[in-house]
């Protein structure tokens, strides 16, 4: 299954349910929700809901008024490290099941999830990560 076959699996639907039930998670979570900037949940789940849509299946909505995701750069002022990383990916693990994503979509979308998360690292320092290999998704 590749990337246009989980959009067309999932569809905006799909993904805009899957980001709900991630933020919900984040929002309560101790290491990465103080992160988020307060009151803007709406705001921060448009962001990465249209991210996934464009970058999945080609909607423009987040370029048009966004630009180039840049992420990299966008996530700088935070500090992620392994356990961050590691966190991000468990919450979205966990909100694929929660909307009952067919195993084989999650087992396509989560490690390409998790290869961006790992990208996203700008500091090593980490207490309770996985400590660098992405292997903790299998
Ligand atoms: C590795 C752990 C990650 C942490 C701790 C993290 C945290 C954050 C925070 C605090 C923000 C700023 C608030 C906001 O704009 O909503 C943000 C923005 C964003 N993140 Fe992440 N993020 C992580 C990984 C990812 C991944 C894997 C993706 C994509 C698959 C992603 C996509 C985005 C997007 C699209 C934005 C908004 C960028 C913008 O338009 O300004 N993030 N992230």
């Amino acid at each position: 299954m590749n990337e246009k076959e989980v959009f067309a699996h999932m569809g905006e639907e799909g993904i805009g349910r899957m980001v709900h039930a991630f933020y919900q998670r984040v929002k309560e979570d101790d290491l990465i929700g103080p992160m988020y900037p307060e009151g803007q949940w709406e705001q921060s789940e448009w962001r990465l809901r249209e991210f996934l849509n464009f970058r999945i299946g080609g909607v423009p909505r987040y370029i048009e008024k966004r630009g180039h995701p840049r992420l990299k750069m966008r996530h700088v002022p935070f500090s992620i490290g392994f356990a961050e990383r590691d966190r991000w990916v468990k919450l979205m693990g966990e909100a694929m099941d929660e909307i009952e994503l067919e195993e084989s979509v999650k087992g396509q979308l989560l490690p390409f999830l998790a290869t961006i998360a790992d990208n996203m690292r700008n500091c090593d320092e980490s207490g309770s990560g996985s400590g660098g290999a992405l292997n903790f998704l299998k």
